[in-house]
């Protein structure tokens, strides 16, 4: 069978990476988590204090793109590439709400996002994978095979994403996590650059009332139909 590219799109907590992984482990495919990528380049400037909720310094932040390295280590125990921020393993601090509440301004820079989309198309190269972020059918690879754009309600994302960060032990409100969705979908879509957008041969999965069975079966079915 052919080897394929499939982008995933989609708004903040619409469960893209879940469908993904899925999706990835089902075919054999590699599974890149960009916004992992946008997260852990925002961590390195949040430590440098470059970036905060007062403070957003574009030229010390251009400054310091050179020094940062974005990789990902297959880690087999969970079956997918980890995030590593120069060498270090930061897959569970990228996903504090501190981070989550700076990335979108950091995801906006042109520079960073032209850094990491070519991190991105050298590791999609050879297809073989499964890509989930807001640009991939649209900017990096335009020319996927399968192209999915999940939706589901605002509140049904908060929901999950609230669920997830408290099943971490994180203690969040969720209003709070309710205000960060809402302020990443805003921030997303209205960027200049590569702004969140359905691209046109995208397929839309709204997933507000399926359940993670009746998801997988139906984008495996999408994805087998082009293997
Ligand atoms: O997917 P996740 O919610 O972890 O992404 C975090 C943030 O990274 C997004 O809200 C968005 O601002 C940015 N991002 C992006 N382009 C991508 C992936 C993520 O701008 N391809």
């Amino acid at each position: 069978s052919k080897k394929i590219t499939i982008a995933i799109d989609g708004y903040s907590s619409t469960g893209k990476s879940t469908v993904a992984k899925q999706l990835a482990a089902e075919l054999g495919y590699v599974y890149v988590d960009t916004g992992a990528m946008y997260r852990a380049v925002t961590l390195y400037l949040m430590r440098k204090l470059l970036v905060s909720d007062t403070h957003f310094d574009k030229e010390a932040i251009l400054r310091h793109l050179p020094f940062i390295n974005i990789s990902f280590v297959f880690n087999k125990e969970v079956g997918y590439g980890e995030v590593h921020l120069n060498k270090e393993n930061v897959e569970k601090e990228i996903r504090l709400m501190e981070v989550s509440q700076q990335v979108s301004k950091v995801a906006a820079v042109p520079e960073v996002r032209k850094m990491l989309v070519e991190i991105q198309q050298e590791i999609g190269k050879n297809k073989a994978v499964v890509m989930d972020g807001r640009d991939i059918g649209t900017v990096v690879f335009p020319d996927a095979d399968l192209k999915l754009f999940m939706t589901a309600s605002t509140e049904k994302r908060a929901e999950r994403r609230y669920n997830e960060l408290r099943d971490r032990g994180e203690d969040v409100k969720f209003e709070d996590v309710l205000a960060n969705v809402k302020e990443r979908d805003y921030l997303d879509t209205t960027r200049d650059d590569s702004p969140l957008i359905k691209a046109e041969d995208a397929i839309e999965i709204d997933n507000s009332n399926l359940n993670l069975e009746e998801q997988f079966e139906k984008v495996v079915k999408l994805a087998r139909n082009k293997i």
